[in-house]
């Protein structure tokens, strides 16, 4: 297995595995699978589809395409910017294009990684665990969260852990699926919840109350069960 020292921006990583010319993983070897792998294509066919996002969290795909385009144009000229759960990058690989050389996308599962990779040939992509980051405290002049604080739950390490991440005053965004009183979504939600694929179903005032206790909120969209948040980390 070939290693590699990784410099992301100012930034020297730490040492990582490379396992193709884009992609490094900062995980032992025994340790690299993950339940999404094989959920890959499943999630890029069900989760990226515009009617299911429409109709069941009342959230058009543009959105998402639109957050992370507000994002990087807002927070041009800095970097690193991390993608903290990148997952295949079905909503985002537009955006990022003509970013590459400023963003680390980071996810937990190779296979959702690989097709994010194909996406967007020129990305950088780093397999780590979001709990357990391999970086450095306020590595990251930027980060995003996209579909991603609901896995785990607002009270969760996830949000302190992304937090940690970033310099003061750097700008961040996210968004996550909360309970908005759409009966579709939210049953959906706890559906998601009881088969063990999402933390306890939240509101958006609870992501908010959370989020707040790291950033100076300067933007809070509800799209209906999809909750965006943006600010700057304190
Ligand atoms: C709902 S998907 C969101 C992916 C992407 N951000 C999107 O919007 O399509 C959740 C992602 O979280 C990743 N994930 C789950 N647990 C993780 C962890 N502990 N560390 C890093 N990524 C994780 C999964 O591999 C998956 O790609």
């Amino acid at each position: 297995m070939a290693r590699l020292e990784c410099l992301v921006g100012k930034i020297l990583l730490m040492t990582f595995h490379q396992l193709t010319p884009g992609i490094l993983s900062s995980l032992p070897t025994d340790q690299r699978e993950s339940s999404y792998d094989s959920m890959a294509a499943g999630y890029d066919l069900l989760v990226g589809n515009a009617i299911y996002n429409r109709l069941v969290w009342g959230c058009p795909k543009s959105a998402y395409v639109e957050a992370a385009t507000d994002f990087l144009g807002q927070s041009e000229g800095l970097e690193p910017i991390i993608d903290y759960g990148c997952g295949s990058l079905i909503f985002t690989a537009s955006a990022y294009q003509g970013h590459e050389g400023r963003l680390l996308l980071f996810d937990r599962s190779l296979g959702m990684i690989e097709r994010g990779a194909k996406r967007l040939p020129s990305g950088r992509f780093l397999q780590g665990d979001a709990l357990a980051p391999p970086f450095d405290d306020k590595s990251f002049a930027g980060g995003m969260s996209w579909g991603m604080t609901h896995l785990f739950g607002s009270r969760s390490c996830y949000l302190p852990a992304f937090a940690a991440l970033l310099e003061p005053a750097a700008p961040a965004a996210l968004c996550c699926l909360v309970l908005s009183g759409r009966r579709i979504g939210d049953g959906m939600l706890r559906l998601l919840h009881r088969r063990g694929e999402a933390a306890e179903p939240e509101t958006a005032g609870d992501i908010e109350t959370a989020f707040g206790g790291y950033f100076d909120i300067q933007a809070t969209v509800l799209r209906g069960n999809m909750l965006f948040l943006r600010g700057k980390r304190k």
